[in-house]
C-alpha cells in the first residue's frame, strides 16, 4: 500500500492592514506607493512589492513588461534582484507585495508566482534567514505568512547539487 505525506500550512488572515505592525504597516504603504511604477501596457496589472532588509533598508521594486512578453520581469524579483545587486550581503526579513490593475478585480491577496516563490526561497537559503510574507489585493483583508518555505514545499534547494 502506497504512504501518503501530508504537507499543511498556516496563513495569517487579518481583516486590514491596521492589524500589521507599525513596521510591517509601513512597508506595505511603500509596496502600494510604487504600483504607479510598474510598466504593464500589455497586461495592465501593475504589482508593487517593497522588500525589508535586515539592516533596517526597504528596496522596492514593480513588474516591467516587454513587448517581447518573457523579457519582463515580476515585482518580487526586480526587487530581490536589486537587493542582490545594492546589498549583497544582506538578509531579506519581510516582503510585501500588492497589485492593483485597471482590467480586473483582484479579490484575493495576490498570491506570488512559482517562479518569484522560488527566488525568494533562495534568498532565504542564502542568508539562513526566513522571509515573511505579506499580501494583499484590492480589499482590506492580508495573508501573512511566515516562511517562503511554506508557500513553495518540495522546492528544489542548494543540497540538490552536493557534489557526492
Ligand atoms: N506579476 C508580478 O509582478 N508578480 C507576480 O507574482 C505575478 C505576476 C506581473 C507579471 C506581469 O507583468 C503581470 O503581473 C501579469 O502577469
Amino acid at each position: 500500500m502506497a504512504n501518503s505525506v501530508e504537507i499543511k500550512f498556516s496563513i495569517e488572515v487579518l481583516e486590514s492592514a491596521s492589524d500589521l505592525s507599525t513596521e510591517d504597516q509601513g512597508l506595505l504603504k511603500k509596496a502600494t506607493k510604487v504600483l504607479k511604477d510598474a510598466y504593464a501596457p500589455y497586461s495592465h496589472f501593475n504589482v508593487g512589492t517593497a522588500l525589508l532588509l535586515k539592516n533596517g533598508d526597504i528596496v522596492v521594486g514593480s513588474n516591467q513588461e516587454n513587448v517581447a512578453y518573457p523579457s519582463g520581469l515580476c515585482a518580487e524579483r526586480v526587487a530581490l534582484f536589486a537587493a542582490g545587486a545594492q546589498h549583497p550581503d544582506v538578509p531579506v526579513t519581510t516582503i510585501a507585495i500588492t497589485a492593483q490593475s485597471d482590467t480586473v478585480t483582484i479579490d484575493e491577496p495576490l498570491a506570488p508566482c512559482g517562479a518569484c516563490r522560488q527566488v525568494m526561497c533562495e534568498t532565504e537559503n542564502r542568508y539562513g534567514q526566513k522571509i515573511k510574507v505579506i499580501l494583499k489585493g484590492d480589499a482590506d483583508k492580508i495573508y501573512v505568512i511566515n516562511s517562503v518555505s511554506d508557500i513553495l514545499p518540495l522546492s528544489f534547494t542548494p543540497d540538490k547539487l552536493a557534489v557526492k
